[in-house]
């Protein structure tokens, strides 16, 4: 133990992990002037941390005796480890040295119904266990993230000082407030997370366009991003779009971008969101089809391939579609993104009903309003939609999005009808269009889904002109 670890006493707080978003969150809460004890498995990045940041109010040790016993009671104490087994390898080696009442959050992105288990789990030991979502980067987590807590209201009570105190904040309040019970926090930080896949491939889906479409450089559509962050479209994303295609090489000269291989990555929150809104019957398209587009980008060698066997269209934009292109790119781009947080606000609505979470979408808007990667100006009309009419079925059918939808899709159609022409695959913009247009259709071609389910397999299906009649089944045959 080092002379400055020993000399602490009393602290008010403990952050296990100190990988890059434990050690920013460690420090954030230490700037808030709350004694912070800190633990790493590897005494050479608790030494790294003390070097590097040399905080007066943060200690660290390797050894989690110490740690825990470091802490005043009822101890509060933030798990920053990799989701999935590494949290409850923790909760194991925790267990034997808390104290009812202690508190456990869980800061990473984990799977809310792990963490439904964990709370149970704690619950029979006499502990409190948070899932909590946090957003925002290791920028976000040093100097203010968006945090959404799920468990317990007496537990969240009890760390509440502490995430008010180091959570971002905006004109509309700070950004963390008490998502719901249990697995609700980490269910809302992992629909953030799809949504943010949508909303970034709709920044790509924008880019290619602009760039094959107009031969725009990177720089000139960062020149044009710079412009449309001005107004509606401003966000976080947005301004790192920006910041990115102006990035240069150092080695080249070139823009940076260019020299990024076209393969996405995922690490898991994105594919989840699907799945469970699979499970839930509920439709996320631009989410799944961002998830196809990193899916099909990974498939770098086959695309090659294909590409000198299967040619796209020849034909070219006229002057006047160039002319419009940036235009209706950017009021596609704002329509689409509406459309995309509308399915994930469709999305938590769904589980907290499924579960009795009771969250309020109006608050998860205003705590994604700043230090989140989700964050954008779009938030407030949205907060302002769902406080307005909080039983609406969808943010499409508001009196704030409505209308702008009616005036803003005619530029998306064009848009998504310009792309078509030329080849440039826009998955995110025709899916989520094709939602708006089902979801506003009273008819829809799905009778003769059911008719053929009744002609092939005797599924039954209801008859318009006899509702009470039920179920009933036809000889398609005869
Ligand atoms: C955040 C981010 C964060 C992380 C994603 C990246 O809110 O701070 O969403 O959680 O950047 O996990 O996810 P992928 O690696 O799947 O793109």
């Amino acid at each position: 133990m080092s002379a400055a670890a020993s000399a602490q006493a009393g602290a008010q707080f403990g952050v296990a992990g100190m990988g890059v978003m434990g050690a920013a969150l460690a420090l954030n809460i230490a700037d808030h002037g709350f004694r912070v004890t800190a633990w790493d498995r590897h005494p050479e990045r608790i030494d790294e941390m003390h070097q590097k940041h040399g905080h007066p109010e943060l200690k660290g040790t390797a050894s989690m005796e110490e740690f825990v016993s470091r802490l005043e009671r009822p101890r509060r104490i933030l798990l920053m480890v990799t989701a999935g087994a590494a949290v409850d390898q923790m909760l194991e080696r925790l267990f034997p040295l808390l104290s009812p009442g202690d508190v456990i959050m869980d800061a990473g992105n984990s799977w809310f119904l792990d963490t439904r288990r964990r709370e149970e789990l704690c619950k029979s030991k006499g502990l409190h266990f948070l899932g909590v979502g946090v957003s925002g980067g290791e920028e976000g987590a040093r100097h203010g993230p968006s945090i959404m807590p799920g468990g317990p209201t007496e537990a969240y009570a009890l760390v509440r000082p502490v995430l008010e105190a180091i959570a971002a904040r905006t004109d509309e309040g700070l950004c963390v407030t008490h998502v719901g019970p249990d697995g609700a926090g980490h269910f809302v930080k992992m629909v953030h997370n799809g949504i943010e896949y949508a909303d970034m491939q709709l920044l790509a889906e924008t880019y290619d366009v602009l760039r094959r479409g107009l031969g725009l450089s990177a720089e000139g559509v960062a020149d044009l991003f710079a412009q449309w962050n001005q107004g509606i479209a401003e966000s976080f994303l947005l301004e790192t779009s920006i910041k990115v295609l102006r990035k240069k090489d150092a080695e080249t000269g070139k823009p940076l971008v260019d020299l990024v291989l076209d393969k996405a990555g995922q690490k898991g929150t994105g594919k989840w969101t699907v799945q469970v809104a699979l499970d839930l019957g509920v439709p996320v398209p631009s989410i799944a089809s961002a998830l196809d587009a990193r899916n099909l980008s990974s498939m770098k060698d086959q695309r090659v391939a294909a590409s000198h066997k299967l040619k796209g269209p020849s034909e070219a934009l006229s002057s006047e579609e160039k002319a419009q292109l940036a235009a209706w790119a950017h009021d596609a781009l704002y329509a689409a993104r509406v459309v995309t947080y509308a399915q994930g606000m469709r999305l938590i609505q769904a589980a907290s009903d499924e579960y009795k979470w009771n969250i309020s979408l109006a608050e998860m808007a205003r705590i994604w309003r700043g230090g989140c990667i989700i964050r954008a100006k779009l938030l407030t009309p949205l907060r302002e939609a769902f406080t307005r009419q909080p039983e609406l079925p969808n943010l499409l059918v508001s009196d704030a999005f409505a209308p702008v939808l009616e005036k803003l899709s005619p530029s998306w159609r064009k848009l998504v009808g310009a792309a078509t022409k030329l080849g440039i695959p826009v998955p995110v913009f025709s899916s989520s269009l094709a939602y708006l247009d089902s979801y506003r259709s009273p008819e829809l071609p799905q009778n003769l889904t059911q008719a053929q389910r009744d002609a092939f397999g005797a599924h039954t299906y209801q008859r318009r002109d006899k509702p009470d009649a039920g179920f009933v089944h036809s000889d398609w045959n005869s």
